[in-house]
């Protein structure tokens, strides 16, 4: 084959459509409930803004953004999260300004030049929430609700959500400190990829994929230790909002994970994830966390907020397993059973379409091949015209899912065509 899908990426195709929209539509109407109102922002952005924001000494900026210099010589990436364009948005477009918290969400492409694995794609589609202007647990737990809410309407079982505190900045600083320790002392056993974590940012070896390191982290010191008293009570008190729902919704089930640092630098206070048994080792439906330092250090003013992102390309290869796909795409078929009618046929085609009625004219071929190609596509009905049906005024149909005779309708009564059809 001349030409494939680059690495990573891959075609929506006609019948996966419903799928998607399945999953857009949970996510949208969720938000909407919430009162969370859209945003979208561009695909490309200055590299700058991730380089300050994600953290220069991330997975996602040193390895994986897709970067170029365009043709004045910026040096633009394409987006590997939404975060950072949304709060450059909020910033440029005075959003501080309006009433806050400001509830936004949003759906769309990222770009990742990650190893492509299951579940991990080059291109995939994140569903994100960001509330900004808000310092309150009770924001932390309205995402972390939302989440919950969205993976509900979508059916997933064993969902488990990840719960763990950063603290402050200066708690970050006093943690990274106490598991330099930790880990120094095993420094020969950790697989390379560890070995260099440990200078530049030790917080990310308890986020390591090596077995080795798994094992070794399970004793190292954990951050709800060594946060401040502010950020332990913020946690106490979303730590309550979830106990309540545990309570009141027996399938929803919460643990606090030690580990969970999350692979992006922004982070404070909570950081939170969904996970999927099903899902295998990439088995993160969606993450997200308090981020309340981004917007100052974009130049904003000091604004805390908290959100997260659902990768959506794991949501629907889960709902794959268990959809049924729609094969009713058309509602009739028009067989043109002479070809001199094809022109009358094209406006009889319309009229339905205006009256909403699924129309495709069958190809100018024999009047068996038309009726091969209207049972093939699966449409409800095969409609004939012919000299003797205009003549009358009629439309001569057919169901074509059921053994049925052929019902004549006059032509200026769609009305009757309709309900036929929803019989
Ligand atoms: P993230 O954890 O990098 O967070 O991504 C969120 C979700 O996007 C992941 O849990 C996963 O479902 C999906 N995802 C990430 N990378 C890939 C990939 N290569 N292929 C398929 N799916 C993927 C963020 O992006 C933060 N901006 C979330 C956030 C919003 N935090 C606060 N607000």
């Amino acid at each position: 084959m001349p030409f494939q899908a680059p690495r990573g990426t891959f075609d929506i195709l006609p019948d996966e459509e419903e799928i998607w929209n399945k999953v857009q539509q949970a996510c949208f109407e969720t938000a909407r409930l919430f009162g969370y109102r859209y945003i979208e922002t561009p695909v490309f952005e200055e590299s700058g803004l991730f380089q300050r924001t994600v953290g220069e000494n991330t997975d996602i900026v040193e390895k994986e953004m897709y970067s170029f210099d365009d043709k004045g010589g910026e040096n633009i990436s394409l987006r590997p999260e939404n975060t950072a364009g949304v709060c450059r948005a909020f910033i440029e477009n005075g959003l501080h300004n309006t009433t806050l918290p400001s509830r936004l969400f949003y759906y769309g492409p990222m770009f990742r030049y990650e190893r492509p694995q299951s579940g991990r794609y080059r291109q995939f589609h994140q569903f994100g929430i960001e509330c900004i202007g808000e310092a309150s647990p009770d924001v932390d737990y309205e995402v972390i609700k939302i989440a919950w809410d969205v993976l509900k309407i979508l059916d997933f079982g064993n969902v488990v959500l990840n719960v763990n505190s950063l603290g402050d900045s200066q708690d970050r600083y006093l943690y990274s400190e106490e598991l330099k320790k930790y880990y120094s002392k095993y420094l020969n056993d950790l697989p390379r990829v560890d070995q260099l974590r440990f200078e530049r940012s030790p917080l990310r070896i308890l986020d390591s994929k090596e077995d080795i390191t798994i094992k070794i982290s399970e004793d190292a010191p954990k951050t709800l230790d060594f946060i401040s008293t502010e950020s332990s009570i913020h946690h106490e008190n979303l730590i309550l909002n979830l106990d309540q729902l545990s309570s009141i919704d027996k399938e929803f089930k919460y643990k606090i994970n030690h580990r969970l640092v999350r692979g992006l630098d922004y982070y404070n206070k909570t950081v939170f994830e969904y996970t999927s048994d099903s899902l295998g080792p990439q088995g993160v439906l969606l993450g997200g966390g308090r981020y309340d330092p981004l917007i100052k250090i974009l130049g904003g003013q000091d604004t805390p907020a908290v959100g997260f992102a659902m990768g959506i390309e794991r949501a629907v290869n889960e709902l794959k397993k268990n959809i049924d796909i729609e094969k009713n795409y058309v509602d009739a078929v028009l067989i043109v059973t002479n070809d001199d009618l094809r022109i009358q046929s094209a406006q009889i085609a319309n009229n339905l379409r205006n009256h909403k009625i699924r129309t495709i004219i069958a190809p100018r071929k024999s009047i068996k091949a038309q009726m091969r190609f209207a049972n093939n596509i699966n449409s409800k009905c095969a409609v004939f015209i012919g000299h003797d049906e205009l003549e009358a005024n009629k439309l001569s149909i057919k169901l074509l899912q059921e053994k049925s005779e052929q019902i004549d309708i006059d032509l200026n009564d769609i009305s009757q065509f309709k309900k036929i059809l929803s019989s």
